[in-house]
C-alpha cells in the first residue's frame, strides 16, 4: 500500500501541498482529481521520489521514502511505473529501445527476453509490431501507449497515471481508459490515475480522491462522491465553469 501522510510542499514560499492524507490500498484503482494547477502532478513526483516533501512523509510498502537509502529507494522506485503527462519518450529512440531502456540499463532480463517482452507489451497495448518506429512518426494516442509499455516493462506493483487521456479525442481516450481498466484487473497491478477527465475518472476508478487547496478534502467510491452535498465537490465533477480557473497549467 501507499500511504502519503500529513504532505507538505511549498515552491518559493508558495505553498501547492499543505498536509495531504491519502491511502492507495492495493489492487485498487485510485483516481485523484482536482483543478489545474492544483498540485496533481506534484503529488505523483513525491510518491516516485522525484521531489522531497518540506515536512510529511510517503510510505510504500512500509517503507519510508525520506529514510531510505539509495539502494532501497531504487528498489522501492523500481514497483513503481509512471506515465508522464507528455509521455516521455526519447525521440532519437526507436520504441523498442525506449521501452526496453531501463530494463537494459538495470540489465534485468537477458536481451532475448527483453525483445520477446517487448513485442508481447505493444500488442497488450494494441501496437503489434512498431518495434522499430519512432516516436516523432506517432500519434499522441500511440505515443501514450508506448510510454505505457515501457513502464509495464519493469513489471511494476504501482502504476501511476499523469492525466493519461488529456488531449485525446473521445475514442483514443475511452481505449486508453480500457487499458488501464485491463492492466489493472488482469495483471493485478495498482492504479493512481490523476485526471480531470470525469467520464475517466468515473470508468477506471473503484476510489477517488478530490485535491482541493492543498488538501485531499473526499475520499470515496464514483457513487460517494457523486452523491457528495460538498458544493466544492459538486461544482467541480459537474463541470461548472466557477470551478475551473481561468488559465491552464
Ligand atoms: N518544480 C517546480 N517548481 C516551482 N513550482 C512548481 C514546480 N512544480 C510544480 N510547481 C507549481 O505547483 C503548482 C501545482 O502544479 P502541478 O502539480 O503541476 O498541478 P496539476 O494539479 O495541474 O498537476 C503549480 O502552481 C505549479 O506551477
Ligand atoms: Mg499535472
Amino acid at each position: 500500500m501507499i500511504e502519503i501522510i500529513d504532505l507538505h510542499k511549498s515552491f518559493n514560499g508558495h505553498p501547492v501541498l499543505r498536509g495531504v492524507n491519502l491511502q492507495i490500498h492495493k489492487g485498487e484503482a485510485h483516481v485523484i482529481i482536482g483543478r489545474s494547477g492544483c498540485g496533481k502532478s506534484v503529488l505523483l513526483k513525491h510518491i516516485i521520489g522525484l521531489l522531497r516533501p518540506d515536512k510529511g512523509d510517503v510510505v510504500v510498502d512500509g517503507l519510508t521514502l525520506s529514510r531510505l537509502k539509495r539502494r532501497e529507494m531504487y528498489r522501492v522506485r523500481r514497483k513503481i511505473g509512471m506515465l508522464f503527462q507528455n509521455s516521455a519518450l526519447f525521440d532519437s529512440m526507436t520504441v523498442e529501445e525506449n521501452i526496453a531502456l531501463g530494463v537494459r540499463e538495470h540489465r534485468m532480463f537477458p536481451e532475448a527476453e527483453i525483445r520477446d517482452r517487448v513485442a508481447e507489451l505493444l500488442e497488450m497495448v494494441g501496437l503489434p509490431g512498431i518495434q522499430h518506429m519512432h516516436p516523432a512518426e506517432l500519434s499522441g494516442g500511440m505515443r501514450k501507449r508506448v510510454a505505457l509499455a515501457r513502464a509495464l516493462m519493469m513489471q511494476p506493483e504501482y502504476v501511476l497515471y499523469d492525466e493519461p487521456t488529456t488531449g485525446l479525442d473521445p475514442i483514443m481516450a475511452d481505449s486508453i481508459n480500457e487499458l488501464m481498466i485491463r492492466i489493472n484487473e488482469a495483471m493485478g497491478v495498482t492504479s493512481v490515475v490523476v485526471t480531470h477527465d470525469m467520464a475517466s475518472a468515473y470508468k477506471v476508478g473503484d476510489k477517488m480522491s478530490m485535491l482541493e487547496e492543498g488538501k485531499v478534502i473526499f475520499t470515496g467510491t464514483p457513487e460517494e462522491i457523486q452523491a457528495s452535498d460538498n458544493p466544492i465537490i459538486q461544482q467541480f465533477i459537474r463541470g461548472s465553469q466557477a470551478a475551473q480557473p481561468s488559465h491552464s497549467s
